[in-house]
């Protein structure tokens, strides 16, 4: 007879490569814990649905208790016919209890257990992230708090455009990390539903109380229909759509440091903890953290897609495609796990350099301001927009920066430039109109900060 799980129908012996073909073992060990809560909790069920004696359930339960000490303590041993995560629990129980272990499976599947050992797996880890994730906000919001005073060029296009508070660049930053957060608590909410119940495909045919199982496991509903809770990986395909939407984050914060780290830009310096050098150029300190989080970012998104094109094609119910779910689920997890505390570490280490942000403020970004000064005066917008153009082609045909023109200069362009326009070449004064909600002024991202404080002491 075949050790299989499935031998009993089978004479013929499976090829070797098909065999390591098939199995999942190697990645989905990393599921025994929920692999082992599930089948306490079944076992509990299969009691109450009086499948199992009470005594027969307290033995399966102890079992599996001692197989998970072995897998905590590294002692659990993989036989050649362990095919995947649950038929080595199956397996080692049996060793362990004796053919009672043969009950535990009455009425389920593997297709709605590892369903179900992969929401409860993947709700753990959100927690993780979910705490990871808060500490990067919170790093980036304290920061944006110390250096409010700070302004430096805003950009467009990546072309100077007007000056910005250095915090509300941080905050522009910080914003998508929180939606990053709620995204993530509400996606949790559609992981933590319970398939375990819907046997193969058509549901169990013994009384098994799904809500009492739900209970156990700590899942806030139970999936609707059989069929359906087999084969529904939305929720990882949700999940990775999170994480490559939060590397994207990751990654364009990383594109900014990596240009206002380059000589050119001079805007920040990289920690020595984050930074590596180049085994060639002495001189060279190179921003690898940030690369990596750019770098990364595809990868995560190729995981989405690819978890896509997989799905995309499945006629109802499991079919074993479904098995190459959980890698990319995995890496995208791990990758997520590794990149948060890096990018909070980068930016609660990084060192702003107040001179080069200041140096790199040239008076051409206050030629808004100098359109809006006129637009003070009376005159529209569009006919103020071209005259500070005019200005600025005038003061670069004469290779001067532009409060260097006269009020004579100017009134050659427009009647209504008076003395005051030299209020215009002041970068804090153009920082702090822009004091709409949203805006860049001191008051305004201090609400910013205000509210994020905020949202961080809720969750
Ligand atoms: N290792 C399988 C997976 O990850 C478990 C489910 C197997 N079900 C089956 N009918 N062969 O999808």
């Amino acid at each position: 007879m075949s050790h299989k799980l499935w031998g009993g129908r089978f004479s013929g012996e499976t090829d070797p490569r098909m065999e390591a073909f098939n199995a999942s073992i190697h990645f989905d060990q990393r599921l025994w814990r929920a692999d082992i809560q599930a089948s306490q909790a079944y076992a509990k069920a299969l009691a109450r649905a009086g499948i199992l004696t009470p005594e027969e359930a307290e033995t399966l339960v102890t079992g599996l208790e001692q197989v998970a000490q072995e897998w905590a303590q590294g002692r659990f041993v993989l036989q050649p016919g362990d095919e995947d995560i649950h038929t080595a629990n199956e397996r080692r129980l049996t060793e362990l209890v004796g053919p009672v272990a043969g009950k535990l499976h009455t009425g389920r599947s593997r297709n709605d257990q590892v369903a179900t050992d992969l929401r409860l797996w993947l709700r753990e880890e959100i927690r993780t992230l979910r705490q990871e994730l808060r500490g990067l906000i919170r790093t980036g919001v304290e920061r944006a708090r110390e250096e409010i005073d700070l302004l430096m060029p805003g950009y467009t296009h990546l072309q100077p455009a007007q000056p910005i508070r250095w915090s509300h660049w941080l905050l522009s930053h910080v914003w998508p990390w929180q939606r990053d957060a709620q995204r993530l608590d509400q996606l949790a909410e559609r992981v933590n539903v319970l398939p375990l119940g819907s046997g193969a495909l058509a549901g169990n045919p013994f009384p098994i109380d799904r809500r009492f199982l739900a209970q156990e496991l700590g899942f806030q509903d139970v999936t609707p229909n059989s069929m359906d809770g087999v084969s529904d990986r939305d929720f990882v395909a949700e999940f990775l759509f999170w994480a490559s939407l939060t590397m994207v984050h990751l990654s364009r914060l990383a594109e900014d440091l990596i240009l206002y780290s380059t000589q050119e830009f001079g805007f920040v310096v990289l920690a020595d903890a984050y930074s590596t050098g180049s085994s060639l150029m002495p001189q060279k300190k190179n921003p690898d953290s940030m690369e990596l989080l750019r770098g990364k970012s595809g990868r995560t998104l190729g995981h989405l897609t690819g978890l896509l094109a997989t799905l995309k094609g499945l006629p109802s119910t499991y079919n074993k495609d479904l098995q190459e779910d959980k890698e990319p689920l995995f890496d995208a997890v791990d990758t997520l796990a590794r990149a948060l505390p890096i990018a909070a570490g980068v930016l609660a280490t990084l060192a702003v350099l107040p001179q080069g942000l200041a140096m790199a403020l040239t008076p051409e970004m206050l030629a808004t301001d100098l359109a809006d000064y006129l637009v003070r005066k009376g005159v529209p917008f569009r006919e103020a927009h071209h005259i500070a153009g005019k200005a600025v082609r005038m003061a670069e045909e004469r290779g001067i920066s532009l409060p260097e023109l006269s009020l004579a200069d100017l009134r050659q362009l427009h009647p209504a430039f008076d003395h005051d326009v030299d209020l215009v070449w002041d970068f804090e004064a153009s920082v702090e109109q822009r004091d709409v909600e949203g805006g860049t002024s001191r008051r305004a991202v201090l609400a910013q900060i205000q509210a994020l404080e905020r949202w961080l002491e809720e969750s």
